[in-house]
């Protein structure tokens, strides 16, 4: 019997009608029904695009989107859009920019740009007549795919590479052809897929058609692109020569700064329970520039942390070391972003975000976001070794706690006057308000 709580065709109703249904499951169904309304675009054609990027869209739900100015990169100034909502980051990322622009800035170059996809299959019989004919049906698939990739040649890119890779050792009869891309500006996930799903009925005909291959069975398990991307990586660092450069902190000197900041790294490169944390910090960049120019974050989350624990440890994503008097604080990551396709030139503030920066190839934007990382990692890694994190950043957080018990103007101006000298907590500006009300 089917389980009547199994709702079928919800898709196909109204946006008016989903909204009312859903409301309905909570108390208040109408007030939060005006709250989904609340936030649909003025405009109904521009809901309707935002309607499009996902299905059985409700509402819109909104984000900050801010803006960090001072990041200079290999020489040249941004303002760096920041999609985050929590308090803090972009003012981390703007005091580090300032504070490194006025130490040559950051330095970035991209080590390569190759991505990789690859088909999963299982080969019941001898493989030795398919290696022997691998190299007539590589080319096979390169001549088929031509129409696919003739756009992405153009623009610089296609196929680099196409391998057979036993795997007989991790799975019986389980092998890989893994193709190799390069896909210039674009993510490339699409044309990735589609090269794969092609290369795969190339394959399969290939076998089926040819008699050396009578009494083998190959079993297409999956086409998919790899979001672990090693090959495709960016490098980014900051340096200064500590007698040019001075003023790191207040409180240490800037050699036993240095001490600290590395020691605190170098913790993060030992033990993962700081690692995960020390990398959260430098993803809080990276995410929010990834959120901010249409691109997926997720890919880059689950990339940067595979790379992290390549060498069976997960480990910091950067490095920081003193070595002759010259402070040098990395970090080395893969990244598949684009500035062309996807959400890129569809989401109106993703097309404003490339627009203020300039237009950026992929190239551009993967040292724009690494130096954003870099520069979130420097300012949480400073704060720790030193005041400790939770001062500034519940200074940044008193807002949403005001906003919790609904102060006014009036009194979210005497609370930021007040908290310039106290800690905040959620207790202590309780107390405040209590006591001026
Ligand atoms: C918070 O979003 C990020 C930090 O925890 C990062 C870190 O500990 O390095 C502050």
């Amino acid at each position: 019997m089917k389980d009547p709580r199994i709702i079928t065709g919800f898709s196909r109703l109204s946006k008016d009608q989903k909204v009312d249904l859903v409301a309905g499951q909570v108390k208040k169904p109408d007030q939060y029904a005006e709250i989904l309304r609340s936030a649909w675009h003025r405009d109904p054609l521009a809901q309707k695009l935002y309607d499009e990027f996902s299905e059985n869209t409700l509402s819109n739900y909104y984000f900050p989107y801010g803006v960090s100015p001072n990041f200079l990169i290999n020489g040249k100034f941004y303002f760096v859009p920041m999609v985050i909502e929590e308090s803090s980051v972009v003012a981390a990322a703007s005091g580090a920019a300032k504070f490194w622009a006025e130490r040559g800035g950051f330095h970035s170059e991209v080590i390569s740009m190759k991505k990789i996809g690859q088909i999963h299959f299982l080969w019941h019989g001898d493989i030795e007549p398919l290696k022997n004919s691998f190299p007539e049906i590589r080319k096979i698939m390169l001549n088929r795919t031509h129409a696919l990739t003739i756009n992405m040649q153009k623009r610089g890119g296609g196929i680099r590479g196409i391998e057979l890779i036993d795997m007989t050792d991790k799975i019986p009869e389980y092998y890989q052809i893994k193709g190799i891309f390069d896909t210039r500006d674009s993510m490339g996930a699409n044309f990735i897929n589609s090269c794969l799903e092609e290369f795969a009925d190339i394959l399969k005909e290939f076998v089926a058609d040819d008699p050396r291959f009578n009494g083998t069975n190959l079993d297409v398990i999956m086409s998919i692109l790899s979001n672990y991307t090693p090959d495709c990586r960016v490098h980014t660092w900051v340096e200064c020569d500590l007698s040019h450069h001075q003023g790191f902190d207040d409180i240490f000197s800037d050699e036993e700064f240095i001490r600290r900041f590395e020691t605190a790294v170098n913790i993060a490169r030992v033990d993962v329970n700081r690692a995960t944390t020390h990398n959260k910090g430098i993803f809080n960049g990276i995410d929010s520039v990834s959120l901010a120019t249409g691109n997926d974050f997720r890919a880059l989350e689950a990339c940067g942390h595979t790379w992290a624990a390549r060498d069976g440890q997960y480990r910091s994503l950067s490095e920081a070391n003193l070595t002759d008097g010259k402070f040098r604080f990395s970090l080395e990551i893969p990244m598949a972003l684009g500035t062309v396709g996807g959400l890129t030139n569809l989401h109106p503030l993703a097309k404003f975000s490339l627009k203020l920066l300039g237009n950026p190839g992929a190239e551009e934007l993967m040292m724009i976001a690494s130096a954003v990382g870099l520069a979130n990692n420097y300012a949480a890694v400073k704060s720790l070794v030193t005041k400790g994190i939770q001062k500034g950043h519940m200074k940044m957080h008193l807002f949403n706690i005001l906003n919790v018990f609904n102060a006014d103007e009036q009194e979210k101006r005497q609370a930021v006057e007040y908290f310039r000298h106290e800690k905040v907590s959620y207790n202590s500006v309780s107390r405040f308000l209590e006591g001026i009300r």
